[in-house]
């Protein structure tokens, strides 16, 4: 199954806070990039009366996912035999039918799937929660492996969540539980706004061998199998591997799940692609193994920055998620600018920068901590006092074997869908710098438009300002003079950016020299932004 979509941020519980949620948000402009975004919780939501839903939502027991993987083709044989895709939940279940999930508002999605059909069971079954009869378990091909008793009926042991992903559709198994009653410390999530940020930043050209580190559910290891020869997917958690094992058998691929700490599974082994949504929040418990890195500060980050180059063939990429701490009396751009050895190439995309108190109050109500709230929030920002942390940054860092050049960026504004084509043209672009910005034919990338405001004069429009806007990867717009746009209409990459400067510095009556002084500093930003490309 194949199918799109980004957002930043937070881990989810119930991995309620689908692409489709996300795909939304970046839709309507609204980047939903918060560190620790809460996006499943709604704490002191109402359950709503009379719904029928699985007591096994509640994680008292987790269910054993390796016990479901012998049975997972007869599952995959009823979701295909349902019609089970992301684009046919959405039409069965509503426009809104996630927003209500988060909110556990459950009368709009049960009366949605009241119909009796195949799909409606298994949207009932798997991504509800709720309880159905065995009978209509049966008849939609569920095999009893996969079921657990619930009252009158039967509620499904695990849920299934259908990912879609620039063009690609994987369905993913994962815990169930709601934030609001509990979060287990070995429960394996579903698909949050963090994985989807890092799903967004992944390059996808086709490749060798990727290693999704820190699989849990695997939903980064099943989109890189469509673009991977082989994918080798390990977690510290073994329930975690199961379940990318299990997924991966719900898909009909393969996936190479090991168990272990870190880069321990695959020591000694080189890929062409790493990419990791690691636990890398920080705070002072190992509470979530899911969340917490449980190492000192910002460590464990820092360590995967330092291992993960010597993990990589030569031209190797790696992609993680991090945060990283703005120490009081310290630069935090350079703090995290210095996890980067010499030997390597970063790029850092800073996303978001935290006040404490934000970041801990995110993070507190994306497990709903209830009536320990307070005692946990004086607790984590004790924490963060002891060490004067004024900041936490989150964002995503990019690293090849190299010469030793980090550039961070911060990135606010609002991002394509998917944007991961844009770290190997970084990287790219870094070595053509290296070669020299006047001796390069640059060229103006495709998606770069010109937007003019003009005013009307007395003999007709003048134009007041130009915008260069790009249409996608980072979406970074910028002003621009009309020497400056002038000169960008002539990069058409036949000409090196030396020639074009001498046209220019003839045409506006200046020497050479001065439209050098005025244009370079502005070029290398374009360069450095993507709008100019080798
Ligand atoms: C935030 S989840 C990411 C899950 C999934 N890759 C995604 O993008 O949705 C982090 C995962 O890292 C795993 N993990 C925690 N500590 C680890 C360690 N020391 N080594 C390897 N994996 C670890 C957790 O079990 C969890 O599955």
């Amino acid at each position: 199954m194949r199918c799109c979509s980004s957002a930043a941020g937070s881990h989810c519980v119930d991995g309620r806070s689908s692409a489709s949620t996300a795909q939304l948000l970046s839709d309507r402009g609204v980047h939903p990039i918060r560190v620790g975004a809460p996006v499943a919780s709604r704490p002191g939501a109402p359950r709503t009366r009379g719904a029928s839903v699985a007591s096994s939502s509640v994680p008292r027991h987790l269910p054993d996912p390796e016990a479901l993987l012998a049975d997972a083709p007869l599952v995959w044989a009823a979701l295909s035999t349902a019609g089970w895709s992301a684009a046919a939940l959405d039409e069965l279940m509503g426009p809104t039918a996630r927003t209500h999930l988060d909110r556990d508002e459950l009368a709009p999605v049960l009366r949605r799937t009241a119909g009796g059909s195949l799909l409606e069971v298994l949207a009932r079954l798997f991504v509800v929660g709720a309880s159905v009869d065995l009978k209509q378990a049966r008849a939609a091909g569920v095999p009893e492996t996969w079921l657990v008793p619930d009252g009158y009926g039967v509620a499904a042991a695990v849920r299934l969540q259908a990912v879609v992903h620039d063009g690609v559709e994987v369905v993913v198994a994962h815990d169930p539980g709601r934030a609001s009653e509990g979060v287990h410390p070995q429960q394996v999530l579903g698909v949050g706004a963090a994985s989807l940020t890092l799903a967004a930043a992944t390059p996808r050209a086709s490749v060798g061998r990727t290693l999704d580190l820190g699989a849990g559910s695997g939903v980064q290891a099943l989109l890189a199998e469509d673009h991977s020869s082989t994918v080798v997917a390990t977690d510290a958690n073994p329930r975690a591997t199961a379940y990318a094992r299990l997924s991966a058998a719900l898909n009909g691929v393969t996936v190479d799940a090991r168990t272990g700490d870190l880069l321990e599974p695959v020591r000694g082994e080189l890929f062409d692609l790493v990419v990791s949504n690691p636990p890398f929040v920080l705070g002072p418990a190992a509470r979530y193994t899911y969340r917490d890195g449980g190492q000192e500060g910002d460590e464990l980050c820092r360590r995967l920055v330092q291992d993960l180059p010597g993990h990589l063939v030569e031209g190797g990429t790696a992609v993680l998620l991090a945060n990283w701490l703005h120490v009081e009396g310290e630069d935090g751009d350079d703090r995290v600018r210095s996890w980067f050895g010499p030997g390597v190439d970063g790029w850092v995309v800073q996303r978001e920068l935290a006040a404490p108190q934000d970041y801990v109050t995110a993070w507190l109500r994306d497990t709903d901590e209830g009536a320990r709230f307070d005692e946990l929030y004086d607790d984590w920002m004790a924490w963060f006092d002891l060490r004067r942390v004024e900041a936490v940054a989150f964002g995503v860092l990019a690293l090849q074997r190299g010469s030793g050049r980090v550039h961070l960026d911060d990135v606010p504004q609002p991002t394509a869908a998917t944007w991961g084509e844009q770290i190997p043209a970084f990287f790219d672009r870094q070595r053509a710098l290296d070669a020299g910005l006047l001796a390069t034919a640059w060229r103006l990338r495709e998606d770069v438009r010109l937007d003019q405001t003009a005013v009307r004069g007395e003999d007709g429009w003048y134009a007041q300002a130009q915008v260069l806007r790009q249409e996608a990867g980072l979406r970074w717009v910028g002003g621009v003079d009309p020497y400056g746009a002038a000169l960008l209409a002539g990069c058409d990459g036949t000409r090196r950016l030396g020639e074009l400067l001498s046209v220019l510095a003839r045409s506006a009556d200046i020497t050479e020299d001065d439209a050098a002084e005025q244009v370079l500093p502005v070029v290398e930003r374009l360069v450095q932004q993507g709008f100019l490309v080798p």
